[in-house]
Order: C-alpha cells, then structure tokens, then sequence
C-alpha cells in the first residue's frame, strides 16, 4: 500500500494521555499531513493540531477498514483501550475493546500488511513477578485489564510468528504527563497530585504513601515508542511488549519533591480499591532487552519530572 518509505499513519485512541503527545511528535517526525487521528470521541475543543481526525470506534472492523484502505495506511499506532480502574469497573467492555479492537486491527495488519504499534503495560505482572520485574518475570496479573494485556502480547507474538505481521509493543510504566487528563488507570495519582498542587489545593491520594510503581515522564515514554518503531526488525526479539527501565518511587517520595517547588503543598492519603492494583504489580522494572536491542536509556529522573510537571502546568493555569 503506497510508498513503504513514506509513512502513513494512523493513531487510533488519538485524544487519550499518550494519544496527544504521540500525535505531536509523530506529526513533527513525519509531516502533519501524513497523520491520520483518530478516536471513538468527537474532537472538539482539545489544543491539538491535526490535519485529519476521524471518529472511529475500533470494534467497527468495516469502517476501520475504510479508513486504513482511503488513506493508504501503512502503519498503526493502536492506543484506543479501557485502563485498569476503569477496566476492573466493567470489565466485559474493558475485554471487548482491549482484546477484539487489537484483533481488528491485526486482522487488517495481516490483509493490508501495514505495521503495527500495540502498548503493553506493567499490569501484565501479578505478585509473583517480585519487586524488580524482568522481561521474562511470570506475567499472572490479577486485574482483568492486566489479564487482556497478557493477552494482547501473546496475540502479537502469534501474528509476528504465523502471520508475519511486524508489530511492536513496550509494557509502559505509569506515565506521568500534563497536557491531558489521564484515563482512569492506578497510577493516575502520579498526576493527578500535580493538578492539586500548582493549584494550591490539598490532594487526596487514592494509594498509600509506601506505594512504589514503576513510573516515567511522557517524553522518555514517547521517545522509546519511536525508536522501537524506527528499529530494525531482525534486531528485535519481542513483538509483545518489551520492558523498559523505570523510575521508581513512592507516593511520599513524589509529594516530597513536589514540596521542594511549592513548599504548602499538602498531600492526604486515602487508599481506595487501586490500592490492590497497586499492591499486584512490581516497584520497578528492569529493561535489558530495550537497552541491548534498540538501545533505550532514561533521561528524565523523579527531579526532573517534577520540574518539568510544575513548570508546565504552572504556565498553562
Ligand atoms: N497512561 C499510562 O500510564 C499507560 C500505562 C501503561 C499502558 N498504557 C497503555 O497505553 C495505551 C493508551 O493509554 P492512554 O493512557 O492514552 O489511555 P487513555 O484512556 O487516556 O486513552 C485511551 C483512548 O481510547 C479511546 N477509546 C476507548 N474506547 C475506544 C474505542 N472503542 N474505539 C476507539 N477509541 C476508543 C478513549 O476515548 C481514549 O481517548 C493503552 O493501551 C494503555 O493500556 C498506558
């Protein structure tokens, strides 16, 4: 389908937290007019810049097929998904999108040959998977979004193995980011705790403050998602989802640092249900096949995060 060097793509899950950044950056690396976006919500008053945006449902495997064959795509970025919270809420909606949106889209990935990016997640791991998660760590999750998200590497494992379908994926760690809302997962307090502060509120956090997850700043996230993407296939292993290094901290640890910027601060924690999600996964994930195979390192660190967090947010209230 078109000129395989000319990129053609299309984001589905468009106007989610990772969807508009990665729109952003995959529009400056590929020229605005080359990006298609796309979600099952209208787009109406977001600040993003797109140059075309389709409301499309990726259950809708008819209009989908529409839209990849209209505009000659030849690479997806499939993001569209219900997140733990909410996946634990109504968990037959959650099954339905996670797991037949992907098998859509591989369906199509195997007629029309086009790549495939897919997220993983660290929900993947269940308690057995011990505080430093590998790669090749159990992946037993007790949360049934974690359950479609085993589901979906193996998935791509099958349709890379059988099919030959080139479809990439990384388990992201809680990613913390300001320009949008984030969609009712367990780490959202990591952002969420941001909000409160830059707006001199006092913040109650759903998780108690021992509770360390493996953590990242949007941009290392959305770098590693383009520099799997741009890596040579045969010098990639895992068409699943590769582990990448993390940071790693506490609640407290978080709301400690973020006192540093703006002293008053002041953080309650109040653990709710996500409490439990958060005692199911990992404090840290180790990510030696993303470093060995296509090269991958962290830059933003738990002080730089937080500067970068408040100084954005700060400008934009
Ligand atoms: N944000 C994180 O911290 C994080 C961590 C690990 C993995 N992930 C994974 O990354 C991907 C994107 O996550 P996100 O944080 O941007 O999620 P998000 O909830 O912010 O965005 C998901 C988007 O999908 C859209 N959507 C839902 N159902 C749809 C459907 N049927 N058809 C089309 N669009 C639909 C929603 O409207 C939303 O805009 C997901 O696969 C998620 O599991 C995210």
């Amino acid at each position: 389908m078109g000129d395989p060097l000319q990129r053609r793509i299309l984001v589905t899950g468009a106007l989610g937290q990772i969807g508009i950044e990665l729109l952003e950056a995959l529009s400056e690396k590929f020229g605005y007019e080359n990006i298609i976006a796309s979600d099952i919500r209208s787009f109406d008053h977001l600040e993003i810049n797109v140059q075309k945006y389709v409301e499309l449902d990726v259950l809708d495997i008819e209009k989908l097929e529409r839209v990849i064959v209209e505009n000659e795509i030849n690479e997806i970025y499939h993001l569209a998904a219900i997140l733990s919270a909410n996946g634990e809420k109504n968990p037959q909606l959650c099954w339905k999108i996670n797991v037949n949106g992907l098998l859509n889209v591989l369906e199509l990935a195997k007629k029309y040959k086009f790549r495939v990016f897919s997220p993983s997640s660290i929900a993947v791991f269940g308690p057995d998977a011990g505080k430093l998660a590998l790669q090749k760590s159990p992946l037993n999750p007790s949360t049934l979004y974690g359950i479609t998200k085993v589901t979906g590497e193996l998935m791509a494992e099958y349709y890379h193995t059988i099919h030959g379908v080139d479809i990439r994926g990384i388990r992201y760690p809680g990613l913390i980011s300001w320009k949008v809302l984030p969609g009712g997962g367990t780490t959202d307090y990591a952002v969420n705790i941001f909000h409160k502060a830059v707006n001199h509120e006092e913040y109650d956090c759903f998780v108690n403050e021992d509770t360390r997850l493996p953590m990242m700043y949007i941009d290392d996230a959305i770098r590693a998602t383009l520099e799997l993407m741009d890596a040579p296939r045969e010098k990639l292993s895992i068409s699943g989802g590769y582990n990448l290094p993390s940071l790693s901290f506490t609640a407290k640890e978080l709301y400690d640092e973020i006192k540093k910027f703006i002293p008053s601060f002041k953080c309650n924690f109040i653990p709710d249900r996500r409490q439990e999600f958060a005692d199911s996964w990992p404090d840290e994930t180790e990510g030696k096949y993303s470093t060995e195979e296509w090269g991958y390192e962290l830059e933003y660190d738990l002080g730089s995060l937080c500067e970068k967090m408040i100084n954005s947010l700060m400008k934009r209230y």
